[in-house]
């Protein structure tokens, strides 16, 4: 890879210079604001330890969300600030805007080895604007914070693949280097890019076919096997005929779903039969059903036991696995079986087939830890869920090449 890497700012020396880092801390909260998955909290520490330890001033920046340029209180930065302290063992300030007087203070009052994070980037429009010169000014704004002699770690790997002020402009205007997570996320995933051992297995779920219409045709075209289950397979299901009663369905790709079948229908692995339920709700009504027969007016919410069973099969003689996106609704117990018999699946081709196995999402990367599964019974799990799949499809990351360029 041709970058610098933290370990080459290491060894220039980075005692009493600012240090401004682009983390990705897009955690997942509950109603309270609580934060219910600290993965991408957790996957951060190794950077932000090492510039601590060399004697940086660290500045961190993140988004949290999708506030669309405007202060809100329901994405501030606050419960990252609060976890990151006691994950660090050490106090994180969070400015209370982003490149304003109370950062720039903030930053300017920053000692040797403490941490400061500034607000949400995203309350700022100026972050994700379309328009180069209002991305640089901002991105200006952010450097400033960094005074002379700064440096920019990019570490946020979940946000790589956006041409956004904070991860893509200030990499142009600030010596740049690519942090301990970026570094290591791409070393994982080139690995299952460029030379999967075959059968090589994705595992798709989510919510949105349209979303996932490009990954599938391009994942198609390099795996053994695509299997798919979670919101998006109730369109597949529909192209082939079967009524999904009120299950989640995208009529406008039912056409595009059918021409998709066509081309690979052989290596797409759909489930055999569902969950069905009454409603949309923890305490619904349920039913184990075939694909033909959701009662009328309910929705199916999880891929049924059979269908289990099939994607185990496929799974146990792979010898690479990329998985990303839940099988169901697998917040509510009644339908996380699904994701569970999948990640399941996963853990024993890896435990027993020598299987190389990603994760890639922070939903299915929640999902493993929500549901109680062992983490280290995957070879790597990403904390890049859109990133890791444009990587695989072998579209480039803004936020990478500008590291190389
Ligand atoms: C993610 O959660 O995938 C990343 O943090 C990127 O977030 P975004 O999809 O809102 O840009």
């Amino acid at each position: 890879m041709a970058f610098q890497t933290l370990d080459d700012l290491l060894k220039e020396g980075v005692e009493s210079r600012h240090v401004l880092v682009r983390s990705d801390f897009n955690v997942p909260l509950d109603e309270e604001g609580n934060i219910t998955d600290p993965g991408r909290i957790n996957a951060s520490l190794p950077t932000i330890k090492a510039l601590v330890e060399g004697g940086a001033k660290v500045i961190l920046s993140a988004h949290l969300g999708r506030p669309k340029g405007e202060v809100n209180a329901k994405f501030s930065l606050s419960p990252v600030a609060e976890a990151l302290s006691e994950a660090l063992g050490q106090y994180v300030a969070l400015a209370g805007d982003v490149t304003g007087e109370d950062a720039h203070e903030r930053a300017n009052g920053l000692n040797d080895g403490d941490v400061m994070l500034v607000e949400n980037v995203r309350f700022d429009p100026r972050e994700t604007s379309k328009d180069e010169a209002e991305r640089g000014q901002f991105a200006d704004e952010l450097v400033a914070l960094a005074a002379d002699n700064g440096a920019f770690v990019s570490d946020g790997f979940g946000v790589v693949h956006r041409a956004q002020a904070s991860v893509y402009d200030v990499a142009k205007r600030l010596p740049a280097y690519a942090g301990k997570l970026v570094e290591k996320e791409l070393s994982v995933l080139s690995t299952v890019a460029k030379e999967p051992e075959h059968p090589y297995v994705v595992v798709l779920g989510g919510a949105k076919v349209s979303d996932k219409l490009g990954v599938i045709e391009a994942l198609a075209g390099k795996a053994d096997k695509v299997i798919i289950g979670g919101g998006m397979c109730y369109t597949l299901l529909a192209a082939k005929g079967y009524n999904v009663q009120e299950s989640l369905l995208q009529e406008d790709q039912i056409e595009n779903c059918k021409d998709l079948l066509e081309r690979f229908g052989d290596k797409l692995v759909l489930p055999v039969d569902l969950i069905a339920a009454s409603k949309f709700a923890a305490d619904a009504e349920t039913q184990v059903v075939e694909l033909d027969s959701i009662p009328e007016g309910w929705m199916s919410l999880d891929i049924g036991p059979k269908s289990v069973e099939k994607f185990a099969e496929v799974l146990a003689s792979s010898k690479t696995v990329f998985w990303n996106g839940p099988m169901g609704v697998f917040e509510m117990e009644a339908f996380s079986k699904g994701t569970a018999g999948v990640a399941q699946a996963i853990i024993d081709a890896t435990a027993n087939n020598g299987s190389f196995s990603v994760v890639g999402g922070g939903d299915s990367a929640a999902s493993v830890r929500m549901l109680g599964l062992d983490e280290d019974g995957f070879s790597h799990i990403s904390t890049g869920g859109g990133a890791s799949l444009e990587y695989l499809e072998g579209k480039e990351l803004p936020g990478v090449s500008v590291l190389e360029a």
